[in-house]
C-alpha cells in the first residue's frame, strides 16, 4: 500500500538534537507518549545536559521543513552499580566506574514508520555505548501493551530480561513493563550462554554419576531378588541387567 503522507523517496539523515528542536521535541513526546515530561527534561535533551540524543529528519521535505525532527532517541549514561539491573551483569567487583546507557524516549511520526527509522537510532545508540569503554549495556522499559515496540527491540536482539508489575501509572490505571537489554563491550547476564552451557554439562555429568549409582544399588538390591525373579521365570542376562531402566527393574519384580 502507498503511504500518501510520505514523499516517495524520502532522505533520511541523522543529527544531533539541538536547540532549536525544542518545540517540535516537546509537541512530539506530547503526540506520541501517553507521559507528561517536564520541561526540564526538554532543555536537557536540547543542550545535552546529562542526556545524549539524535534526530532524524527528512531531508525530501519542503524546504521549512527538511531540517524538522520527524523521530528522536534519547538516553543518558547512568552508573552500573546503582542502576536496577546491576543483579542482570556479571560483575567483575574491581571495577566500580562500570556504566550503562539507558534509553529514555524514542519515537518516530507516524507518517514515516516501518522505514527503519527507529532501528537506525537504535544503531546510533548501541554504537555510542559500544565506545564507551566502561559501558556493559544498554537498556530500556516498555510499556506491556507496546507490541509494535517490543517486536523492534527483539528484532534488534534485545533481550527480554524481567517483567515489572505496576510499574507504569497512567491516568489512574497500573501497567506492567518489560525490560529489555542489549550487551556491549563484554557485558553479560550473570548466566550467560556459555555458563549456562558450562552449568548444564555439569549437571548432566552429576545427574550421570547419580543414575549410575542408583542403577548400581538396583542392580545390588536386584541380586538379592535373583531367586524371586528366577522363580518366576523372568531372570534376564547380567549385561541386559545394567542396561536396565529403574520401570524394568521393577517390571521384572513384579512379574
Ligand atoms: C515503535 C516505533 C518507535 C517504531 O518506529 P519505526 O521507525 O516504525 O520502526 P522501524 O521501521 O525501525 O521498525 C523495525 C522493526 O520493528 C518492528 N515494528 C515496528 N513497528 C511495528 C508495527 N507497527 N507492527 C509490527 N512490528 C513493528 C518490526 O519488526 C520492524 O521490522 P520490519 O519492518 O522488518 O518488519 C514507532 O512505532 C513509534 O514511534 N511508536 C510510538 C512511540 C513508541 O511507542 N516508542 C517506543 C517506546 S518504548
Amino acid at each position: 500500500m502507498v503511504n500518501l503522507k510520505v514523499p516517495c523517496r524520502p532522505i533520511i539523515a541523522y543529527r544531533p538534537i539541538r536547540p532549536s528542536d525544542l518545540v517540535v521535541l516537546e509537541k512530539l513526546h506530547s503526540e506520541l507518549f501517553p507521559i507528561r515530561y517536564e520541561s526540564e527534561f526538554f532543555h536537557n535533551v536540547v543542550n545535552g545536559h546529562d542526556i545524549v540524543s539524535w534526530g532524524a529528519v527528512d531531508r525530501s521535505r519542503p524546504n521549512t521543513q527538511s531540517d524538522e525532527l520527524i523521530g528522536f532517541i534519547t538516553a543518558r549514561i547512568v552508573s552500573a552499580k546503582e542502576s536496577e539491573i546491576e543483579d542482570l551483569l556479571s560483575f567483575d567487583s574491581s571495577k566500580t566506574d562500570q556504566t550503562l546507557v539507558y534509553i529514555l524516549t524514542l519515537g518516530v511520526v507516524e507518517s514515516h514508520r516501518n522505514l527503519g527509522i527507529a532501528s537506525a537510532l537504535i544503531h546510533e545508540v548501541i554504537k555510542y555505548a559500544s565506545n564507551l569503554s566502561t559501558c556493559r549495556a544498554v537498556y530500556l522499559h516498555v510499556i506491556s501493551y507496546n507490541n509494535s515496540a517490543m517486536l523492534l527491540y527483539k528484532k534488534m536482539s534485545f533481550q527480554c530480561v524481567r517483567r515489572l508489575y505496576n510499574f507504569y501509572f497512567i491516568n489512574g490505571q497500573h501497567y506492567d513493563s518489560y525490560l529489555f537489554v542489549y550487551y556491549v563491550n563484554g557485558g553479560r547476564s550473570p548466566c550467560s550462554p556459555l555458563e549456562l552451557v558450562a552449568l548444564f554439562v555439569t549437571f548432566a555429568k552429576s545427574g550421570f554419576k547419580s543414575v549410575a549409582a542408583k542403577l548400581w544399588k538396583n542392580e545390588e538390591r536386584k541380586i538379592s531378588k535373583w531367586p524371586k525373579c528366577k522363580e518366576s521365570g523372568c531372570l534376564l542376562p547380567t549385561v541386559q541387567n545394567k542396561r536396565m531402566s529403574t520401570g524394568e527393574v521393577s517390571r521384572c519384580t513384579f512379574v
